[in-house]
Order: C-alpha cells, then structure tokens, then sequence
C-alpha cells in the first residue's frame, strides 16, 4: 500500500512537472515567435547590404577583411542558423557584426561531439567523432559532411573569437583543450592558439543541480530515474528519431543522426532495443544532460585548461536574492510564473543526505542562487578541481587592458534564457551586452602580431 501510494505520488509530480515544462517550452517558443516576427518586419524596413550578406551563412570567402569571425555557440534544445523556419537562437544578436556565424550542433547531443562537430563546421570536410569515443558510446565514427568549411584559413594565425550561451560555453572549452591536444586527425598543427577568446553567457562551467531536478541520479549523475521528466523526453526523442520525417528533421534536430536511430536503419527492433534502453545515446550516456550534472562536469573539467594567450570571459546570471537567510526569487513581479517555479525549486534544492555529495566539500547553500537552469556559482568560471584565475567585475572599463588567461566574470540579474530567442524580453540590456561583448572582440582581445612591413614580397 505504501509501495503503491508512493507510486501514484512520483506519478502525479511527474504529471504536473510535465505540465508546467510543456507550458514553458511553449511560452518560450510563442514569445521567441514573436521576437522573430517582429525582427523579420525590422529587416523589411531597414534591410541593409550587410545584413543581405550575413544571412547567407556563408562568409565571403575573397573578403579582403581579415577580420576574426565571432562564432555563437548554442546550448541544449538549441540550433543554428537554418533550423526551426529561420528562428535565431541569439535572438538576432549576429546582425551586430558582419563577421559571425551560427553553427547547429544539436540540440540534445553530449558536449564531445558537439565541440568534433564545430571543428568540421569551420575548417570543412566530415565529421570525425574519433575510434575510441564512437566504439565506447556505440555510434558511427564517421558523421555529416560540411563540403565547405565555414572558414577554412582556421589556423593560430587566424583564430577565432567564440561566445557560447549555457551548455555552449562548455563545448568551447572542450573544443580548445582538443586543439591542444591535437586531437584531430590528419591535423598536426592544431593548438590552444586557434581561440583568441571565449565568451560565456550563462554557463554551464561547473554543473547544475537543475540536472538532478528534472530526473539525473544525484548518485552518479549519468543515469535517469526510472520515472521523470527525462524518461518523457527520451521516449519523445527515440520515436522522433526513428520515425525519420526528413522534413520534421529539417525542421529540428536532436543530433543524433551518427546513432542510426532512422527506422530505415534500425528496424523495429531497433526501436524496441532503444526504447528498452540498451543502445542508443541515452544507454551510453552519450547527451547533453550527462555532461551537465556536477559529477559530469568534474569529470570534463579534469581535463580542461585555461590557456595563457586566449582571453575569456563570463556572464553569470541569478534570478534569486538573499531573505533573512533564505535564498527566494528575486523581482517577483517581474518574472514569469512558469520560471518561477524552476527558480524556486533549485533554490530549495538539496543532496539527498544518503548519497555521497558530488565532491568533498559540496554545500547546498552554495548552489541555491540561480537562473532558472544554472546556479550561478557554476556560472562564473571554472572552480573545480583547481580554481582557474579570475577576476570579478563591476564596470567594463576596470578590467582594461585585458589580459589574457584570466576568466573575468560579472553576475547580471536575470533568468536563463535572457540573452537569447526573445531580444524584447532583456529590453536594453540585451543591447548593451551583445554590443559589449562584440566590441571586445574587436577592441581590446587580440594578440600583438609583430607588424612585419618587410614582409610583403
Ligand atoms: C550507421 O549507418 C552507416 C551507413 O548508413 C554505417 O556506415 C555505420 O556503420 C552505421 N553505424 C552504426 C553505429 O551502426
Ligand atoms: C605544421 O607546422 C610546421 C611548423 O610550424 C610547418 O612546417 C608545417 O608545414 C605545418 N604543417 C601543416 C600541415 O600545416
Ligand atoms: C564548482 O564550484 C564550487 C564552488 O566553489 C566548487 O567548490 C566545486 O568544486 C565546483 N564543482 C565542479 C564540479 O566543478
């Protein structure tokens, strides 16, 4: 009888968590609607030559500006330029630069083949996951082809600038620390240097209890709970997967083509065999939420650097403030109620007391400021196991000149999704942010190259 009621229990809340998640996911697709509606009418009136260009998704190959791309790195459920009717992601913030591209890197894979994925985007050619990561995790080696790399002159001498939103900033790091360990082949010459700077915008750095929310087991932080939010969204993304509607596909993409999920691969017992979870990308721990857990997180970051010649920076975002000891919602008016409620959870959230804490010296209390998604201890730079060098922010023009290999960090009031889908949403600020971050690509991070006149032949 116990047994049972405590099964109804798990079975209401995951009802009504499914509930209020699907209200959100559709607040946030009507209002990113909206915010693409009303950008598509700006371009209509002010449509410029640049903008024209931009659009495309291709840089001109013969522009005689040698000007480093800005890349805009994406995070879970997100996508890149193409995807979902011509939606941006970054809510349109790449029409402030007439250097910057969008890649779609799925939006549910694991951040490994996220960041393989980003180099073949840039320097072209198809995919390559690695032997040892596709045999241990069970899909092809060999993923999409990109016949023309987005810029292929990718090299130290010309590096790029990237900003990664959430999960994105994470696929950055990675993406660096493969370069430096020439981890490419076929390419010898890859190093640290190919990154002039990493800009994170609420960033999942250092995990997030979130994970543990929505159905991760707070005991390895790899696996699901038998009953959760998670379990719904596996089951929605097999299916989708291996129905294969090219044009739903199109459409949206979870990412996981390289796992052969497509009904006319895997036949119906393929289906059952994911479903039953004994292959696929959720059996092998091979998606987005296994790296987003602290365990997860401990484990990417072991190997992570910070390197001594590419600047970085970070936004932090907390939607949370301080009462009389209690870590409460902050701007209670302000906020939506479907965020509320997320907010609300992670500030209560606490380790189950019978499982082991993530690491020596965890405190709840810690992780309770949050946005929504991510804590903002997480947010700021990477902490663990070795604090990386940093420096907190006020005022931008404190922290100039920059110096590279040093994580500045702010914390800005606001919610998860402030800086991207919807621009009305964060008002001036999103303005303000975008244009900071791009000038200081442009202005202030660049690393002195000797000026060689005698160099011209
Ligand atoms: C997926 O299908 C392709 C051919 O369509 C094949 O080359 C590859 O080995 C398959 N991968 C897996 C993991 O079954
Ligand atoms: C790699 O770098 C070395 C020395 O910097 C250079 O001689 C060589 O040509 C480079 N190889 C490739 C494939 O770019
Ligand atoms: C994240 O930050 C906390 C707080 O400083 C730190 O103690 C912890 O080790 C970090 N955890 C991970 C998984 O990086």
């Amino acid at each position: 009888m116990f047994r049972f009621s405590v099964a109804a229990l798990q079975l209401i809340e995951l009802f009504v968590s499914s509930l209020v998640h699907i209200l959100y996911g559709f607040y946030i697709f009507s209002s990113a609607v909206a915010g693409d509606l009303s950008l598509a009418l700006n371009d209509l009136f002010f449509k410029s030559n640049i903008e024209a260009s931009i659009r495309d998704g291709q840089l001109d190959p013969n522009s005689d500006n040698d000007l480093p791309p800005i890349v805009l790195v994406h995070g879970i459920f997100g996508f890149g330029k193409g995807r979902l009717g011509g939606l941006s992601y970054f809510a349109g913030a790449e029409k402030k630069d007439e250097k910057v591209l969008v890649p779609d890197l799925g939006s549910l894979t694991s951040v490994y083949d996220r960041a393989r994925e980003l180099f073949y985007y840039l320097k072209g050619g198809q995919v390559d996951y690695g032997e040892e990561h596709s045999k241990a995790c069970g899909h092809s080696q060999f993923g999409r082809i990109y016949e023309q790399g987005h810029y292929p002159q990718w090299d130290e001498d010309h590096p790029i600038h990237f900003v990664g939103h959430s999960a994105g900033a994470q696929v950055i790091r990675v993406l660096q620390q493969m370069l430096a360990d020439k981890a490419f082949n076929g390419y010898e010459n890859t190093s640290e240097n190919w990154v002039l700077s990493v800009t994170s915008l609420s960033g999942a750095i250092n995990g997030t209890t979130r994970a543990y929310l929505d159905g991760m087991q707070p005991e390895d932080g790899k696996s699901m709970k038998s009953i959760c939010l998670l379990q719904v969204l596996r089951f929605g993304v097999i299916v989708y997967d291996w129905i294969d509607i090219p044009i739903l596909k199109y459409y949206y993409n979870f990412g996981f083509d390289h796992y052969n999920m497509s009904w006319r691969k895997a036949g119906i017992w393929g289906l059952i065999d994911c479903l039953l979870g004994n292959s696929g990308p959720f059996a092998a721990g091979d998606w987005i939420l296994p790296d987003l857990t602290i365990q997860g997180s401990l484990r990417l970051n072991a190997h992570l650097n910070t390197f001594p010649s590419t600047y970085y920076f970070s936004y932090a975002t907390k939607h949370t403030r301080n009462f009389l000891g209690f870590t409460i919602p902050s701007n209670v008016l302000g906020i939506h109620p479907l965020l509320y409620i997320r907010v609300l959870q992670m500030c209560q959230w606490r380790h189950p007391p019978d499982v082991p804490p993530p690491f020596k010296g965890y405190r709840d209390e810690e992780w309770w400021d949050n946005d929504g998604a991510l804590n903002t201890v997480s947010m700021t730079h990477p902490r663990f196991p070795v604090e990386h060098p940093n420096r907190y922010v006020v005022k931008d023009s404190e922290c100039q000149p920059l110096q590279p290999g040093i994580w500045y960090y702010k914390i800005v009031e606001g919610d998860h999704i402030l800086f991207v889908v919807n621009r009305e949403r964060a008002g001036v600020q999103f303005d303000l942010i975008y244009d900071s971050i791009f000038e200081r690509c442009r202005k202030h991070a660049f690393r002195k190259i000797p000026t060689m006149p005698d160099h011209v032949q």
